[in-house]
C-alpha cells in the first residue's frame, strides 16, 4: 500500500456495509418508527458475488444500526434487488401488519420473483413456500428488481402494483392479495440506449411545487450510456392509473436523475411518515464498481434525499432532490458569512478541515456569461476535487481528475494498488463531470456535501445534482475557494455531527 491512494476512511454521514461488498439499496420501508434499509450484499468478499440482503435500521436516516443478514441464497438462487411493503390489511394471509419483501431469484439467469415475510419488525424473514411467486414471461432472460406499491384508485378501490425490469422494457402487474399477479402493461424508454438493460424500477407520486396537483414519476437504472458513461438512473414524469404509466405530453422527456457518475439503483422508502418521499442510491458505477479503493468494505450509499417536483422556466416538470432535513438538524455551523470579500472567505475556509461538511455557496457574477467560480474540496498539497459553475457554458462542473486515489487496476480481490499518485479515478468515466447547462445565470447557489469518499452537489433548487466518488490523498481534507468576476453573497459551512 502506498500513500497515493489510502484506504478510505468510513464516511461521517453516509451508509456503508459493516464488511464486504454492497450495491443496491433494497426493501426500503418505514415501519414502527424505524427506517429499514436492506441492501445487495456479498458479506464474504469485496467484489460482487452470491447476493444476500444485508440489513440496517435507523431512527434518523443518518445513524444506522447493523442487523443480521435478512435474506440468503436458497435452492432457487441468489437474492437480487427488490422492495418491501407493510400489508396493513393482511390481504396476503399473514395477518395485518406483516412485512412482505419481494426480490428476484437469480441462478445463471433471472428465475422469477420471490416473496419473504417478516412478522417481527423486519428482523427475521421466512420465504414463501410457493416461491417463485411470479415467473418471467417466455423469452425474458432479465426479469428483475420488483418494486411493489399500494395503489389507491381515485374512484375508491385499492390494489397492489408491481413494476419489474425486463430487458429493454418495464413490466407492470397488479394484485389484490400480493400473491397472484396479473400483467397490465409495459413501458419502454423512447430515447433509450439500444444496448442498455433496464434495472431497479421505481414509481411514486409527488405534489407539484408543493401544491395540490400531483404527478407520477417513473425511475429506472440504465446499465450503459449513463450521463458520464457506464450506469445511471433515469426518470420520466407522467400519469399512472394503477395499470399503465403514460408520460405527460409536455414532460415526456426521459432525464437523468443525477448527472454525476455515481448514482444508481435509487429507491425510495415506502410508508414514510408525513407524506415525505425520500430516496437513496448506491454511489457507484458498474463501469468500475469493483475497482474502487477498499479495505474491509466496499460500497457507499448517497445521502437520503427528499424529493419534489418543480416546474422549470419553460413549464416542464423536474424532479428536485435535497438532503433530508435530518441532516441539517445533525450539524454544527462552522462559519456563515454574508457578503465576505474573497480574502476573508479564504482565510476562514482555511481553518476548516474534515469530512461530513455541508457547504452552501451563493455567488453573484458581475456580468452574465463571464467569470470563474471554483470550490476545491478534499483539498491538500497534492490535489483536490474541484466543484464549480462555469458561467460561460452555464454548467455545474465536478472535476475529480486530481482527486488523489485511483482505481485498483488489477486486484478484484480488493488489494489497494493505485495507478498513479493523483491519477484519474477511471479511464472509463470521464473525470470531469458536467451537468446540462442551467442557462446563463447572474447568480448561482451550490450546496456541496463532502464526505470521506464522496461529493454531492445540489444546484438549481435541487433540479440538478451531481454525485461523485472521490478518494483523496492523506490529509487532503481542506476547502479552498477561487473566484473571479463575482462576489460572494453567502458562504456557510457546517460539520455533520451524527451519522453512520
Ligand atoms: C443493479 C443490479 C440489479 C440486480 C442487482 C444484483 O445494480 O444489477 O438489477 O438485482 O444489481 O446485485
Amino acid at each position: 500500500m502506498t500513500d497515493a491512494a489510502p484506504p478510505p476512511d468510513r464516511p461521517v454521514c453516509h451508509f456503508t456495509p459493516p464488511v464486504g461488498w454492497m450495491n443496491d439499496p433494497n426493501g426500503l420501508v418505514h415501519h414502527a418508527g424505524e427506517w429499514h434499509l436492506y441492501y445487495q450484499h456479498h458479506p464474504d468478499s469485496l467484489v460482487w458475488g452470491p447476493m444476500h440482503w444485508g440489513h440496517a435500521v435507523s431512527r434518523d436516516l443518518l445513524t444506522w444500526e447493523h442487523l443480521p443478514i435478512a435474506l440468503a441464497p436458497d435452492e432457487h438462487g441468489t437474492i437480487f434487488s427488490g422492495s418491501a411493503v407493510v400489508d396493513r390489511d393482511g390481504v396476503a394471509g399473514y395477518g395485518p401488519g406483516a412485512m412482505l419483501a419481494f426480490f428476484t431469484y437469480h441462478r445463471e439467469r433471472d428465475r422469477g420473483q420471490g416473496l419473504a415475510v417478516s412478522l417481527d419488525a423486519g428482523r427475521t424473514w421466512t420465504k414463501h413456500a410457493g416461491n417463485p411467486i411470479l415467473l418471467p414471461p417466455v423469452g425474458d432472460v432479465d426479469f428483475r428488481d420488483p418494486r411493489v406499491l399500494r395503489y389507491q384508485d381515485p374512484a375508491g378501490p385499492v390494489w397492489w402494483v408491481m413494476v419489474v425490469a425486463a430487458g429493454r422494457v418495464l413490466r407492470f402487474y397488479r394484485s389484490d392479495d400480493l400473491l397472484v399477479w396479473t400483467p397490465t402493461g409495459t413501458f419502454a424508454d423512447p430515447a433509450g440506449d439500444d444496448l442498455a438493460v433496464l434495472e431497479t424500477p421505481e414509481l411514486f407520486e409527488l405534489p407539484i411545487d408543493d401544491g395540490a396537483e400531483r404527478a407520477w414519476v417513473l425511475v429506472f437504472g440504465q446499465t450503459t450510456g449513463g450521463p458520464q458513461g457506464g450506469s445511471g438512473a433515469r426518470y420520466v414524469v407522467g400519469g399512472f392509473d394503477g395499470e399503465r404509466f403514460t408520460p405527460s405530453d409536455g414532460d415526456a422527456e426521459v432525464r437523468w436523475a443525477d448527472h454525476g457518475a455515481d448514482f444508481y439503483a435509487a429507491q425510495s422508502w415506502t410508508d414514510s411518515p408525513d407524506g415525505r418521499r425520500i430516496w437513496v442510491a448506491w454511489m457507484n458505477n458498474w463501469a468500475y464498481a469493483e475497482r474502487i479503493p477498499a479495505t474491509t468494505w466496499r460500497g457507499v450509499l448517497s445521502i437520503p434525499r427528499e424529493l419534489g417536483l418543480a416546474r422549470d422556466t419553460v413549464g416542464q416538470l423536474r424532479l428536485t432532490q435535497r438532503p433530508v432535513d435530518e441532516l441539517t438538524r445533525a450539524q454544527q455551523p462552522l462559519l456563515d458569512l454574508r457578503e465576505p470579500d474573497l480574502e476573508t472567505a479564504q482565510q476562514q475556509l482555511a481553518r476548516v478541515r474534515g469530512a461530513g461538511l455541508d457547504v452552501t455557496l451563493e455567488v453573484e457574477f458581475a456580468s452574465e456569461g463571464e467569470g470563474h467560480l471554483e470550490l476545491a474540496v478534499h483539498h491538500g498539497p497534492a490535489g483536490a476535487t474541484r466543484v464549480g459553475y462555469d458561467p460561460v457554458s452555464g454548467e455545474v462542473v465536478v472535476d475529480r481528475s486530481r482527486s488523489g486515489g485511483a482505481l485498483d487496476p488489477v486486484a478484484p480481490g480488493g488489494a489497494l494498488d493505485p495507478v498513479a499518485p493523483g491519477g484519474a479515478l477511471d479511464p472509463v468515466a470521464p473525470s470531469r463531470h458536467r451537468s446540462p447547462p442551467l442557462g446563463r445565470r447572474a447568480a448561482v447557489e451550490l450546496r456541496v456535501l463532502v464526505d470521506t469518499t464522496s461529493i454531492e452537489v445540489f444546484a438549481d433548487g435541487g433540479a440538478v445534482v451531481l454525485s461523485v466518488l472521490a478518494f483523496p490523498l492523506p490529509g487532503a481534507t481542506g476547502l479552498r475557494l477561487d473566484l473571479d468576476g463575482a462576489r460572494i453573497a453567502r458562504l456557510a459551512v457546517a460539520a455533520v455531527t451524527a451519522g453512520a
